[in-house]
């Protein structure tokens, strides 16, 4: 019998991924040479202490614990919406934690972001410059200084392409369609700062789950079976790619997060499982604050009422009442100091509202 759901919102981690069904026939991939996941079996999060922190106190709700799943059933995109703090980023990382995922593989979308920051970065001027010191050949004759990545250069400094992947390295997006055995975790950070054209150029990578890195498809017959040894986002551990092509064996969990004010096309939306996360409530908050910060006493609780009526009226993020509540406790301030630093330490973050009582 299948096992649903995989991922349960309990803090135990398990491997009960090992046990998720064969995929939908079109969301099956076979990509190969298969590899191994990093340390599957360690802390996911382990990378600093803030990302193990959020993974290990995140409560999910049944609605979230649902679509995750779903997501996870379907080799989907799990495309996350709403208001600021509500735990949109840490889902992944909690996600990774529970199914031993590995590393979250994490890309922060700006207006400036490109398909291919988030697939794989070559620097051909490196390699130029480490071609030309191998020759013996001075590198300052040759053009624009180091890091000037402006330098017209073309062609292959040597003609069998030796040495292109030593100056490539796979982006988040590139590692996560790895052939792993299973599922990496890829958290694509903020989709809705991305300049119009990313979701649709991201959307096609997503579908076929594969990329070609053309720098090594162009030089791939000088190689013993096309392989090279390329750097994976994160570490400088090196996976072969074979003939300049990367598909995805496993899909990976992806996590893309937005803010919910822009609209994404309908093609993008239908290729995703959407998940729209709401303000918790105040038996959420209240496990929240149990997660964070251990069992709320009275104030606490009168802070998480105060903040339930003004996130009513305006924009507030759970980490503002975890800062308030973790002050309260930690500063020993009388209950008038602490009213009023708790009111600066909540302040709405979108546009005031008219009635701003605390
Ligand atoms: N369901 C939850 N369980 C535990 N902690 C939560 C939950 N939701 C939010 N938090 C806490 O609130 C803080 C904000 O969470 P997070 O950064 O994931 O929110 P976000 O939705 O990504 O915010 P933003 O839109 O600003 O990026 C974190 O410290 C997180 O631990
Ligand atoms: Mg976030």
């Amino acid at each position: 019998m299948p096992l649903w759901p995989v991922y349960t919102g309990t803090e135990e981690p398990h491997d009960g991924i090992a046990q998720l069904p064969p995929p939908p026939p079109w969301r099956a991939f076979d990509g190969g040479p298969a590899l191994d996941p990093p340390d599957a079996g360690a802390d996911a999060s382990a990378v600093s202490p803030d990302r193990s922190h959020r993974a290990t106190t995140y409560r999910a709700t049944p609605r979230t614990v649902q679509l995750v799943n779903a997501a996870l059933y379907l080799r989907r995109p799990l495309l996350v919406t709403g208001p600021p703090g509500t735990g949109k980023s840490s889902l992944a990382y909690a996600v990774a934690r529970e199914l031993r995922l590995g590393p979250v593989l994490r890309w922060n979308i700006t207006s400036r972001s490109t398909l291919n920051d988030g697939l794989y970065h070559y620097d051909p001027l490196s390699r130029l410059y480490a071609a030309r010191r191998t020759a013996g050949l001075p590198v300052e004759r040759y053009g624009k200084p180091p890091g000037d990545s402006s330098a017209g250069v073309t062609g292959d400094p040597s003609a069998d392409g030796s040495g292109v992947e030593d100056h490539l390295r796979l982006g988040p997006l590139g590692t996560a369609l790895l052939p792993y055995t299973r599922p990496r975790a890829l958290l694509i950070d903020e989709i809705d700062k991305s300049d119009l054209d990313l979701p649709n150029d991201l959307l096609n990578v997503l579908e076929e789950g594969q990329y070609e890195i053309p720098e090594l498809l162009r030089t791939a017959r000088h190689r013993p079976r096309g392989r090279a040894e390329v750097m994976v986002d994160g570490t400088g551990e090196r996976v072969p790619v074979e003939h300049g092509r990367v598909r995805c064996r496993s899909f990976p969990f992806v996590v893309l997060t937005s803010n919910g004010e822009r609209e994404f096309p309908p093609a993008f939306l239908r290729r995703c499982v959407t998940l729209r996360l709401r303000q918790p409530d105040d038996r959420q908050l209240a496990g929240i604050v149990r997660a964070h910060l251990g069992e709320p006493d009275a104030y606490a609780q009168g802070l998480i009422e105060r903040f339930l009526t003004r996130a009513g009226a305006g924009d507030l993020a759970t980490d503002q009442l975890l800062n308030a509540i973790y002050l309260a406790d930690a500063s020993g301030l009388d209950a008038e100091s602490l009213d009023d630093l708790a009111e600066q330490l909540m302040p709405y973050l979108g546009q005031t509202p008219q009635t701003d009582a605390f």
